[in-house]
């Protein structure tokens, strides 16, 4: 083996696969459950808006102690954006939430993932549904021209427990009008739909509920989902994946995925 051979011959031991030590740049905390960061982006790192990849801190013993996360930076910028969760009791994101500009994080060499524009077949209108941190991958699609010269319409929908757990996606969407590059491309063809379900809010309930009864389309004042049209992404809890993509078969999309493009795609948001 590798490992074999190293310590008979004493050379240095350097895995390719290893994680390298970026910068934290900024932290931004949104409620006592959810946070954001910016770390440097090593010009090395190439990936698809939408992919994950692995990101996390040194532990006591020295090893990496890494979970996945979806970068919710677009594939041009020059910075990559996490959103995350913090957990309590959670081995990474109880230290991870208190990371300060110039401390250190790891971050895996190979990002990869399905909720991307390349397993999707071509379509008028892409909705990208999710949920809690599953926001964290369209925060990075919506920011990606690729996205608008592929589709007419781009909708984002945003369920959370609570309002202020929507602050994230709200204030992204809210200033992208104003960013240099996608900012003329998203008038007019970009709609954030938010809804709550545990506290009351301009749309009320969870986003299978708005799909079922065709609330959601009536708000927006589209029509129904249509394979012909319509294309699909997917980003929540494992149980809001399930019942989304029903909703989806029900109207007649299929799955896809990277080798096999079609009409919806799903990832499970990772948690700490
Ligand atoms: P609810 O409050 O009715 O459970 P969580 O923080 O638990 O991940 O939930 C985030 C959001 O996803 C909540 O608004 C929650 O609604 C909603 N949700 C949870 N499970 C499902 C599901 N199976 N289908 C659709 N939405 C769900």
């Amino acid at each position: 083996s590798a490992d074999a051979t190293g310590a008979a011959t004493g050379a240095a031991r350097v895995n390719p696969n290893a994680p390298t030590e970026e910068t934290v740049l900024s932290v931004e905390h949104y409620t006592d459950r959810l946070f954001r960061f910016r770390i440097t982006r090593p010009r090395s790192f190439r990936f698809r808006s939408g992919e994950f990849v692995m990101i996390g801190l040194p532990k006591e013993d020295g090893r990496p102690l890494l979970r996945a996360y979806s970068i919710a930076s677009p594939a041009w910028d020059e910075e990559l954006e996490f959103y995350s969760i913090k957990v309590p009791d959670g081995p990474l994101t109880s230290r991870l939430c208190h990371i300060q500009p110039g401390d250190k994080v790891l971050l895996g060499k190979k990002p990869t993932g399905t909720l991307v524009l390349d397993a999707l077949l071509p379509g008028k209108r892409l909705y990208m549904f999710s949920t809690g941190t599953g926001f964290a991958p369209f925060a990075s699609l919506v920011r990606d021209p690729e996205t608008y010269e592929r589709y007419d319409e781009v909708i984002v929908t945003h369920t959370c427990r609570e309002v202020a757990e929507l602050t994230y996606s709200h204030n992204l969407v809210a200033d992208l009008i104003n960013d240099p590059l996608v900012g003329e491309m998203v008038e007019g063809k970009l709609r954030l739909y938010t809804s709550c379900t545990r506290e009351p809010h301009e749309h009320q309930g969870r986003i299978t509920d708005l799909i079922g009864s065709g609330k959601l389309f009536e708000d927006l004042g589209v029509t129904p989902l249509d394979p012909t049209t319509d294309r699909g992404m997917i980003c929540g809890s494992m149980e809001m994946i399930q019942d989304t993509k029903a909703r989806m078969i029900k109207a007649g999309l299929t799955e896809g995925s990277n080798a096999a493009p079609a009409e919806f795609v799903i990832e499970k948001a990772f948690a700490g």
